[in-house]
């Protein structure tokens, strides 16, 4: 049986966390159930990467087209956030995480803005999993973002019109100091990227489940990690060897 080292593993994950709604409403209850749910299973992802010892994780949250949603789960959203960076930030912190908020911020409220930075203060200097969470992300502002950076850098004289390329764009884009991408998932049984890491995901290997977020467990993600693997270094291997490294 082939054995699965950590350098078969994906340095760099992220998700796309999908179907809370949906988790909730097959039971009957509100949306925002689910995403209450679909907090847990964030917790639980968190600790699986930390366990198979994986470089960076990085959560879709909320996309810039989520303000659109009605605003009653806008607000629970909001709350749920403020909620995760009181409340969880110390134990991420004793934890040696580096949480990172990434994202168009100054469209959150002022005290959700002082919490982030305060936040990403605490564990800027943690030497274990980045966690990055995408909020009011997309990724054409990702490119949008880098493009003005490297614009003005072009103002200023200091890099010339012909320099620019994909290295210098990528320097600029979110994330730039961890490990590229190396494999991107969805749940919730949709085929799309729905404006996330346009830039980054070019090389990553894409999985789609139709496990739905709050269902998401190790086993679940053990599953998506086997599958990269086995893609990744083209030889077969299961959930169950993931697990036993968990063990
Ligand atoms: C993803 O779940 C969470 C966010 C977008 C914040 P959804 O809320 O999109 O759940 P479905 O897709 O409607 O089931
Ligand atoms: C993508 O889910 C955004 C997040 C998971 C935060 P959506 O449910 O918003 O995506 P669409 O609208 O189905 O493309
Ligand atoms: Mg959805």
């Amino acid at each position: 049986m082939n054995e699965i080292t950590q350098q078969t593993l994906p340095k760099h994950i992220a998700i796309i966390m999908d179907g809370n709604g949906r988790w909730a409403q097959a039971q009957g209850k509100p949306r925002v159930f689910g995403h209450k749910k679909g907090v847990d299973a964030v917790r639980n992802a968190v600790t699986f990467c930390q366990k198979l010892e994986i470089q960076s994780l990085t959560l879709f949250a909320f996309s810039s087209e989520n303000w659109q949603r009605p605003e009653q789960e806008v607000t629970t959203l909001m709350e749920l956030f403020m909620f995760v960076l009181t409340k969880e930030v110390k134990k991420l912190h004793k934890n040696n995480v580096k949480l990172r908020i990434m994202g168009e911020l100054s469209r959150f409220s002022d005290k959700l803005q002082k919490r982030v930075i305060e936040a990403e203060c605490l564990t800027k200097d943690n030497t274990g999993l980045c966690l990055n969470i995408a909020a009011n992300y997309g990724g054409r502002w990702d490119i949008t973002q880098a493009t003005q950076k490297v614009a003005a850098l072009v103002s200023e004289g200091k890099v010339k019109n012909e320099d620019i390329n994909e290295e210098l764009i990528s320097k600029h884009i979110m994330m730039a100091e961890q490990p590229a991408l190396d494999l991107l998932i969805r749940t919730g049984g949709d085929l799309r990227i729905s404006n996330f890491l346009l830039w980054q995901a070019a090389y990553a290997e894409l999985y789609f489940t139709d496990t739905l977020w709050p269902d998401f467990n190790d086993e679940a993600f053990a599953d998506s990690i086997a599958c990269y693997v086995s893609r990744e270094r083209r030889f077969g291997c299961t959930g169950e060897q993931i697990k036993q490294l968990l063990a």
